[in-house]
């Protein structure tokens, strides 16, 4: 008997729960207000569903538990650093692993060590962290996507590459200017949307004729892979695993969150193959995250993230993962409401310019929904627009190409009908969403200013009666 069953169940049962804390929209209002309009300001406890980030937010499987406590503390030479070291280089074939506390610190190092007030680094699309490394050096950090990139309605199977005549341009002219090429995957800044293993390619073969390091900013290696398996001719039957080495066989190195693919709640990485550079990164690393074999985490940790990069790359968790997203995406599609198509890897990301087109881009359309989001039900997701892009090193303001709202999925934590429940209370939107008013910056400071900038509604009501 071989039936195939179309269920696609949650590929693990729950062990341990976290009660989930209910609030009415009024006590909602009130806590959005105290935080001043700011997502990232709420109590995490007066939050329904919160989407806000799939970072560090994963539930940790029984092996990496297991594996917690066999964590090696021992300052230096730790058994758990050899074991993560060996599950990485399975991975990525590089030479020199180098533990961070996580993603943004493995960019500071890098950046610390390769970026000066003349150097440019393009990207597909930088995420802002490593935007924000990049100019704390008062270097230049230059996105190259693709054109269909920015098109949230165009179909294009993967629409988070990088434009390669673009970056040929760039190296042409700019060669003596770039320490090295990055490139995201998946690309988080326009939609968590995969790069094809022929783009990352290109990118590799351009790179190496102009004798430029290239690197992977991997957060959501595992992810890019199961979207090549699924999209790319000629890696249907490969494992994700064998895609993912193909991936990083094409780079020099990489800095990599654990916190997003990793499967872990903190922890990062920096890996590189030159000798000169991997020493002077870890000059650095013992002087602000820590000797080399913990760079800042505990052994226990880096037992959780030798087994959870593992277990991102399994075949029943992605395919689970990459449909949860899916089916949200086609429940919007189905009611009208406008979202950055195809569905991301690891988040829905709304697009908020059309569908709150009655909201200028001066008074924040994202942001507004954001809010409103929270109010109407509890859930919390995150601007990907103006308000966290469009501030300049000058001080001066130009708008994001796109207003994103991002509903990004904790691994593994959320079921069916969680997902059920976030799309009620957006289809409730779409029927006030005309309603929904803009929002002013009242207070800001000058860089990543979306954390901690304070808000007020325009007129004082987020959601008109
Ligand atoms: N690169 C990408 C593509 C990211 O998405 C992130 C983090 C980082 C680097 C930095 O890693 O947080 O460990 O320092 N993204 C999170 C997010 C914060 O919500 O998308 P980190």
């Amino acid at each position: 008997m071989a039936f195939e069953f179309k269920t696609i169940i949650e590929p693990f049962r729950i062990k341990t729960v976290e009660p989930i804390r209910q609030t009415t929209p009024a006590q909602r209002e009130a806590a959005i207000r105290a935080a001043h309009y700011n997502v990232f300001q709420l109590r995490a406890e007066d939050v329904l569903i919160d989407l806000l980030t799939d970072s560090g937010t994963g539930a940790m499987s029984v092996y990496q538990w297991a594996g917690m406590m066999r964590g090696d503390e021992s300052y230096a030479g730790a058994r758990s650093f050899y074991t993560f070291q060996a599950v990485v280089q399975e991975i990525t074939s590089f030479k020199h692993v180098i533990p961070t506390h996580q993603g943004r610190a493995a960019e500071h190092i890098l950046t610390q060590a390769t970026v000066t007030d003349t150097s440019i680094v393009p990207n597909n699309t930088h995420f802002d962290t490593t935007r924000a490394n990049i100019e704390m050096r008062r270097g230049l950090a230059l996105n190259l996507p693709i054109p269909e990139g920015h098109e949230p309605a165009t179909l294009h199977p993967f629409k988070g590459n990088m434009d390669l005549a673009a970056l040929a341009r760039t190296l042409e002219t700019q060669r003596e200017h770039i320490p090295f090429v990055m490139i995201t995957v998946t690309n988080n800044s326009e939609g968590g949307q995969p790069v094809s293993m022929a783009n990352i390619r290109g990118a590799s073969e351009l790179c190496r004729k102009h004798g430029v390091p290239f690197l992977i900013d991997a957060c959501r290696f595992a992810e890019n892979a199961w979207f090549i398996k699924m999209r790319e001719p000629g890696y249907a039957d490969k494992t994700p695993m064998e895609i993912a080495q193909e991936m990083f066989r094409l780079a020099d190195g990489c800095t990599m969150s654990a916190k997003k693919d990793g499967m872990a709640n903190i922890g990062g990485f920096l890996a590189l193959n030159d000798d000169a550079l991997a020493l002077r990164c870890r000059n650095a690393l013992v002087v602000t995250e820590g000797f080399p074999t913990y760079g800042g985490l505990a052994g226990y940790d880096l037992e959780a993230i030798a087994v959870g990069l593992k277990e991102a790359l399994d075949e029943d968790y992605l395919r689970y993962r990459i449909r949860t997203v899916e089916y949200l995406s086609e429940r919007m599609t189905a009611a009208g409401i406008p979202t950055v198509r195809p569905a991301g890897g690891h988040a829905l990301y709304l697009d908020a310019k059309s569908w709150l087109s009655h909201i200028p881009q001066s008074q924040y359309p994202g942001w507004a929904l954001s809010n409103a989001l929270f109010v109407v039900g509890g859930v919390r997701a995150c601007e990907i627009g103006s308000v966290m892009f469009g501030l300049q090193p000058d001080g001066t303001e130009k708008f994001s190409d796109l207003e994103l709202v991002r509903l990004a999925f904790p691994r593994r934590v959320y079921t069916q009908s969680h997902m059920d429940y976030v799309c009620e209370v957006l289809l409730y939107l779409n029927t006030v969403a005309t309603k929904i008013r803009g929002i002013r910056i009242v207070e800001q400071p000058p860089v990543l200013r979306h954390f901690t900038a304070k808000f007020e509604p325009v007129g004082g009501v987020l959601i008109e009666a």
